[in-house]
């Protein structure tokens, strides 16, 4: 029932849209400037979700060469519980073990305890470091 294809241009307003309603978005990210950041970097690993022709799920992935990772995994409320979020996750593996990546990462907010479950439910387990980050471009 959910068609997954890349992201495209027309997709960016219903793409922020839902990443509000799942309360993915951060005053300090500019969802509109990690929209265009993506498109310049495996534009191919950024994917939408859609059902009767609307956009209802988002992932966008990397891999750069050591690691893959995923940020903005979304599924819209009304659509969750039915294994879509796992549809594609499990996409997303496919696409970056075509390109010999050997391990994903990915970060969790610490008050998301139910995105944790889900990735453990998908074989996702906590690894022994500490995530540090650096704001290299303010939004
Ligand atoms: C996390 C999210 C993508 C899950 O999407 P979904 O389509 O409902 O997930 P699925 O139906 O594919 O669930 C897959 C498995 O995870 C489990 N699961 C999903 N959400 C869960 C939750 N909140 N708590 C516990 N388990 C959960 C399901 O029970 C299912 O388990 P099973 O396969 O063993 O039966 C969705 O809840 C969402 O968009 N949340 C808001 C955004 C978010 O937090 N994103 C992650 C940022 S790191």
């Amino acid at each position: 029932m959910m068609q997954i294809r890349p992201f495209e241009r027309a997709d960016a307003a219903a793409v922020i849209a839902l990443w509000e309603e799942c309360a993915l978005t951060r005053s300090w990210n500019d969802p509109h400037k990690d929209i265009a950041r993506k498109l310049a970097v495996q534009p191919e690993l950024f994917l939408v979700g859609v059902t009767d022709g609307a956009v209802m799920a988002s992932l966008m992935a990397g891999y750069e060469g050591h690691r893959g990772w995923m940020n903005y995994l979304a599924v819209a409320p009304r659509f969750r519980d039915r294994g879509l979020g796992r549809a594609l996750v499990e996409h997303v593996e496919r696409l970056l073990l075509e390109r010999g990546c050997p391990k994903i990462n990915l970060q969790v907010r610490a008050s998301n305890p139910g995105a944790v479950e889900f990735y453990r439910r998908l074989g996702y387990a906590q690894d022994e470091s500490i995530s540090l980050g650096k704001r290299l471009i303010e939004d």
